[in-house]
């Protein structure tokens, strides 16, 4: 392969954003954790895995960040999710260390890579990414609004009775429940689904998509969501590493777009082998600005909190 993809977390979204990448003849793989064996055991199996698969995708697991050196695109998915009796700041803490000491290691490694963040709080680990990598904005770009918005399509393809592939749909703001999906903007074969739905059925199904996430971890009991996810990084690293210009919803640092000042949150921008080579501003509606302020409000409070940390 002519591309290497280094991916940091070897657990569900880890394990099958490798597998992925690696099935879709995307790039070459490097899976990074902290657990002994873990990495190495599912690169070995993904890899046993390839004669029947039909490619000859390289796998290699590893504990030691020297095996990150020469990646093109470094996915972070390394991170706990949050516990019984854990508070929302205690995994804030928690997670900041844990992709503060990741960052570290790749900065090291792979200097001129290129970051997608994965793991939660997402917007608030981009922070952390970006000030401890020292990256330029375009190099570190965060992954929730793919997946919110295909949550949000697979929602209208069901209600409507149509592919999925004749769906659009766009996300916008922080990754939780102050999230921004917009119906206006969200279309099937070009036509906007306010044309095809009444208020009350893309109400409800903008609802499920705010809590899309909180959905499958009721169900799963143990652990969240991460065949989408995995899909929706995968997007994203392919539409850089094979310079697509795809415009897609991604968290990213606003420098005065949308009014909002130094903060990673999500928006449609343009993915090329740059990264994030331009941030799309789109009209709002004044609803829809209100609602975007509040979603910035959210992320802004994590961000400050963060900034008492010391990150
Ligand atoms: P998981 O628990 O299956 O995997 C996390 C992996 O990170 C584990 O294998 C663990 O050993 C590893 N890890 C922990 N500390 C590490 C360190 N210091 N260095 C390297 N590896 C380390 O969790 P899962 O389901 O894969 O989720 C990962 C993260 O992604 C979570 O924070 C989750 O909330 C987030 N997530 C974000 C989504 C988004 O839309 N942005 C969607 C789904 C998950
Ligand atoms: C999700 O949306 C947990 O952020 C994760 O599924």
């Amino acid at each position: 392969m002519i591309h290497q993809v280094t991916v940091v977390g070897a657990g569900n979204v880890g394990a099958t954003t490798a597998q992925r990448l690696v099935e879709k003849q995307i790039a070459d793989v490097v899976l990074i954790d902290i657990v002994d064996g873990l990495p190495q055991g599912k690169a070995l199996d993904l890899a046993e895995a390839a004669p029947v698969e039909k490619h000859d995708a390289r796998l290699t697991g590893a504990n030691d960040y020297r095996a990150v050196a020469g990646s093109d695109v470094v996915i972070i998915t390394a991170g706990l999710p949050r516990k019984p009796g854990m508070s929302r700041s205690d995994l804030l803490a928690t997670n900041a260390k844990i992709m503060s000491q990741v960052v570290e290691q790749v900065k090291a490694n792979a200097p001129e890579s290129i970051l997608i963040i994965v793991s939660n709080p997402l917007d608030a680990m981009c922070h952390v990414a970006y000030n401890v990598s020292g990256f330029p904005p375009e190099r570190v770009i965060g992954m929730a609004g793919v997946l919110d918005s295909a949550r949000f399509r697979r929602f209208i393809a069901d209600e409507l009775g149509v592919s999925v592939e004749n769906t659009h749909a766009f996300v916008l703001g922080g990754h939780g429940d102050t999230m921004v999906p917009l119906p206006r903007y969200s279309t099937v074969a070009g036509i906007p689904i306010t044309e095809l739905m009444d208020a009350e059925t893309i109400e409800r199904l903008v609802h499920r998509t705010r809590f899309g996430g909180a959905e499958i971890v009721e169900l799963l009991k143990t652990g969240s969501a991460f065949y989408a996810p995995a899909s929706s990084a995968v997007e994203m690293c392919q539409a850089i590493l094979f310079d697509r210009k795809k415009i897609l919803p991604c968290a990213a640092l606003l420098q005065g777009q949308y009014g909002c000042h130094d903060l990673f949150i999500g928006v449609p921008v343009k993915l090329g082998r740059a990264g994030v080579e331009q941030v799309i501003e789109i009209k709002l509606l004044p609803e829809e600005a209100e609602a975007l302020k509040k979603s910035a409000a959210a992320v802004r409070e994590l961000v400050d909190e963060l900034k008492e940390m010391g990150y």
